[in-house]
């Protein structure tokens, strides 16, 4: 493969209510043209199903970590690698920092060192991804976007929002190169044109200079 080219792989990561799914229909239709695979985590092979029923029956944390990680397993052997490998670039609504910022914070009570553990877990087999583009929004303001079903699972209370939010942005501090904060109190518009531009100035720089 030379060194031009659109094999690119940008992942969209936020806390819940921080507004990536309109973020996500939005590019859909803007990006038509640079022929983008869609995609996301939990739940584009059948492993999400289970990792679903998992988050509904609140089964313990390691478990439920542990069951995302064969989701991404999944994700990359049937979507990310494919679809690299046919040189088309791949948007992922939420990735392997979902796990670092969420398991992060479930695994807290139980494991020494959650973030090294679930790196470790990773190491050797995933791919990282080229841009991230980290939502930020305070928490109140999250909470308050979510419809009222979606406000009563257990993912999504205030302070533990609030520290899985620290991590994502702990992990933004120490990748600057990797992430893009995105101010998601801004109009819709606005933050769908400002990664909108920031996707396509990646997908013309040749290859060899993007992050690997
Ligand atoms: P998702 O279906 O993306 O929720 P939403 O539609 O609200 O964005 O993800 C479900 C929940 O799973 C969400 O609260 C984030 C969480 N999650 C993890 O805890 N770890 C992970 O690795 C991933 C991918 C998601």
């Amino acid at each position: 493969m030379g060194e031009e080219g659109i094999l690119l792989l940008i992942t969209i990561e936020g806390i819940d209510g921080s507004g990536k799914s309109t973020l996500v229909s939005a590019l859909r239709e803007s990006l038509k043209d640079l022929d983008p695979v869609f995609t996301r985590e939990p739940g584009s092979t059948w492993v999400g199903d289970v990792v679903r029923r998992a988050i509904a029956e609140r089964v313990d944390p390691v478990t439920e970590a542990l069951l995302f990680v064969a989701d991404h397993a999944a994700h990359l052997e049937a979507v990310v690698r494919p679809a690299l490998d046919g040189e088309r670039m791949v948007i992922s609504d939420r990735y392997t920092d979902s796990r670092y910022a969420y398991q992060g914070v479930m695994l807290e009570e139980r494991i020494p060192d959650p973030l090294g553990w679930l790196r470790a877990l990773h190491n050797g087999w995933t791919v990282v991804p080229d841009r991230t583009f980290l939502l930020f929004i305070p928490v109140d303001e999250a909470i308050k976007r979510l419809p009222g079903d979606k406000r009563r699972e257990h993912f999504e209370d205030g302070p533990f929002l609030e520290k899985v939010q620290g991590n994502y942005l702990s992990l933004a501090e120490a990748e600057p190169a990797r992430f893009v904060l995105v101010d998601a109190l801004l109009p819709a518009d606005e933050i769908h044109r400002f990664v909108e531009r920031g996707i396509r100035e990646l997908a013309r720089q040749p290859r060899s200079r993007r992050r690997r």
